[in-house]
């Protein structure tokens, strides 16, 4: 069949506002739009202004109203627990009104916002449609994060509430998250008035009500069978925030806006990802990810899908198995997941003997976006699974694809290496550092012509200036993705490389430049430097250089130790900072910046030349010498690059 794209994308390109006017029939508004897109509004203009709706409303309520409160929702599989449970539309929306009750006999109303950290419980996902629907704006914090992240986060958003549990499950370990709760209240200089936390039965923890931390299931329980009505928001109102790392140890606010954000979404389930309502869509990711937010909870329900809320991981709970499991019991017709979770489950199942124990049949594409996809991972998924495996490329700020093969349009012949062509709604261009054009199939930054479509990023939360400065000044008239690409001649996309700090471990956003922020505060600790190196199964991880002071007798080891527990302590767990080795001195340009790039370049065994503004050529070699003995930089195939 020939694919429908050019078609549509030609469609797009004619009549942008006309494309999205249609598109958000498929959206039931409370008030319709004065304008479809309004140039003079926000940063650089603002969707379906004048219109007001409720997401939640959209998500479960004109659900229940057509006859679909008898399908599931959601389905809940705990691979931590063994729980499996299943919720109706109609359940849902009646524990949603519970929560909502809850939070606004808290005193949470329109606009304020409410700090969630949880683990991967269906409570999670009520809790943030229960703000949708007061027009409150949630912040879903990733519990892999430690105090000082949250503290962060509770002091941009100035939240007034946080929702969170006793504890997440990870295997082979309970990990308690009052404490973390606790010390995230006590640094933020901003206090929620209230703290909710789910108690589940594997740590019970002591509530303080003078402290107003309260009970989550006894106060949901009380409120069961309360009427609460959604509030009609605007269409530009926060839906909510969700912080990602940026280039400082600042967390960067993505604001989401209520109906741009559902229009796009709405569009991309039937065009992009090919599902029809009733459908089973499993995106295996957390809510604490922006792939949790848009296909976990939002695009799912508004499509009138079943989602699955999965806790567990791919590999070891029990075994490389699950995935496929889950998949089968649940009629999964489209899965979502992250490359990496491949490549963990091909390492402890090589030949993929544990697909062969499930029936897949029902399965028609896999998507896999979050880090580069990789040829090998690629070719093993297609031979395994038997079905399209589609690359997609989208950050946090976007908040759903940029660049697809669309599965709903009908498919375009695939190119390894490529997520194929950007969608419509968006224009891409690569361009040279001073923002000219490069020609076709030359590597440069990948820029995204303003307006950015529905959906997207109006803003950062409380920084217009910041969004300013960071995303759109560099490169006039177009928002900068901070990713390196190419575009081939047949208009196909390859995104290569990040252009600035930013890593990508485990399919996790992590920036190295906050991570050497922490390092740097050891007391024995001169210089620093983090970079990102390849690995195996995780993209990359995160690998520090540590220069010491002068006076420091103590042993090495102990310091990286120590410097290696104080980024799990301020960052998290999830930054994988294991890595540590102490150098005499970083390699330098002469103007004193650190040669990162090129020890990096050592690190995977990429050609690389001597960089001619170099201050001491020996601290390359010792860098080198440092990563092989730390197994990495195996010196026979580093390779030194001729000149020029
Ligand atoms: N709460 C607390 N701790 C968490 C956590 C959470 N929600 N998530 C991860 N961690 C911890 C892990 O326990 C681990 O701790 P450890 O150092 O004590 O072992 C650490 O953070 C690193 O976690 P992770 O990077 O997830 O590594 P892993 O070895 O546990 O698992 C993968 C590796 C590849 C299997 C796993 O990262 C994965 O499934 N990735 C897919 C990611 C994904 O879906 N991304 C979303 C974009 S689609
Ligand atoms: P996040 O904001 O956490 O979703 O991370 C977004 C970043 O992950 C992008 O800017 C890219 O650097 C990277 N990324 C996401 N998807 C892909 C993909 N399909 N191919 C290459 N890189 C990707």
């Amino acid at each position: 069949m020939q694919s429908r794209y050019f078609d549509v994308y030609g469609a797009w390109q004619q009549d942008p506002e006309g494309f999205w006017r249609e598109a958000a029939t498929a959206i039931d508004w409370f008030r319709q739009p004065d304008r479809i897109f309004d140039p003079e509004q926000g940063v650089y203009g603002r969707w379906f202004v004048g219109a007001e709706t409720n997401t939640c409303f959209n998500c479960l309520d004109r659900h229940v109203a057509a006859g679909r409160g008898e399908q599931a929702a959601f389905i809940y599989d705990s691979a931590m627990t063994g729980t499996k449970k299943s919720f109706t539309y109609a359940e849902v929306l009646n524990e949603v009104k519970a929560i909502a009750a809850v939070l606004a006999d808290l005193g949470i109303r329109k606009g304020d916002r409410v700090v969630i950290y949880m683990p991967m419980v269906p409570e999670a996902v009520f809790s943030m449609l229960a703000c949708a629907r007061l027009g409150a704006v949630h912040s879903v914090v990733f519990g892999g994060f430690a105090a000082q992240e949250l503290a962060a986060r509770l002091n941009d958003s100035q939240a007034k509430l946080v929702i969170s549990a006793s504890c997440g499950l990870e295997p082979g370990r309970v990990v308690a998250y009052k404490p973390l709760v606790d010390k995230a209240i006590e640094l933020a200089a901003v206090k929620p008035e209230n703290s909710l936390i789910l108690q589940r039965p594997q740590l019970v923890v002591p509530l303080d009500a003078e402290r107003k931390e309260f009970d989550f299931a006894e106060m949901v329980n009380a409120a069961r069978g309360r009427d609460v009505d959604c509030v009609p928001v605007k269409a530009t109102d926060p839906l909510y925030i969700l912080y990602t790392s940026g280039t400082t140890g600042q967390p960067k606010g993505v604001v989401r806006d209520n109906g741009g954000h559902m229009v796009a979404l709405l569009w991309t389930m039937p065009n992009v990802f090919g599902v029809s309502p009733g459908e089973v869509f499993w995106a295996a990711s957390d809510i604490g990810w922006v792939v949790g937010h848009s296909y976990i909870v939002y695009a799912p329900l508004l499509n009138g899908n079943t989602s699955v809320i999965f806790e567990g991981k791919p590999v070891g709970t029990p075994d490389a198995g699950t995935f496929w499991r889950v998949v089968a019991e649940n009629d999964v017709k489209v899965f979502f997941t992250a490359p990496t979770a491949f490549r963990a489950i091909r390492r402890d199942d090589p030949e993929g003997e544990l697909v062969e124990n499930h029936d897949l049949l029902g399965l028609r594409a896999l998507f896999l976006a979050g880090e580069r996809l990789d040829p090998e991972t690629l070719k093993w998924a297609e031979q395994k699974l038997k079905v399209p495996v589609i690359d997609h490329w989208w950050q946090t700020e976007t908040g759903w694809p940029v660049v697809a093969n669309p599965v709903g349009l009908g498919l375009m012949p695939f190119k390894p290496g490529s997520p194929t062509r950007v969608l419509p709604g968006y224009e891409i261009d690569v361009v040279d550092d001073a923002g000219a054009p490069v020609p076709k199939g030359v590597l440069g930054n990948i820029v995204i012509k303003l307006p950015l479509p529905p959906g997207c990023l109006p803003t950062f939360w409380n920084a217009d200036e910041r969004f300013r400065e960071s995303c759109l000044e560099e490169f006039p008239g177009y928002y900068k993705t901070a990713d390196a690409g190419i575009i081939d001649d047949d208009g196909y996309i390859f995104v290569m490389a990040r252009t600035d700090d930013i890593i990508n471990c485990a399919g996790h956003r992590l920036s190295t430049g906050s991570m050497e922020e922490v390092c740097a505060k050891h007391p024995d600790v001169a210089e620093c430097a983090v970079i990102g190196v390849k690995d195996r199964v995780k993209g990359q991880i995160p690998c520090g250089f540590l220069v010491l002071k002068n006076h420091v007798s103590r042993e090495t080891s102990e310091i990286a130790a120590e410097v290696a527990g104080m980024v799990r302590n301020e960052i998290g767990p999830v930054a994988a900072f294991k890595t540590v080795m102490v150098v005499p001195k970083l390699p330098k340009t002469r103007s004193g910046k650190i040669l990162r790039g090129t020890m990096q370049k050592i690190a995977d065994d990429m050609p690389w030349t001597m960089p001619a503004t170099i201050e001491d050529p020996a601290t390359l070699d010792v860098v080198r010498e440092t990563l092989w003995k730390n197994g990495f930089a195996h010196e026979e195939k580093s390779v030194v690059a001729p000149a020029g």
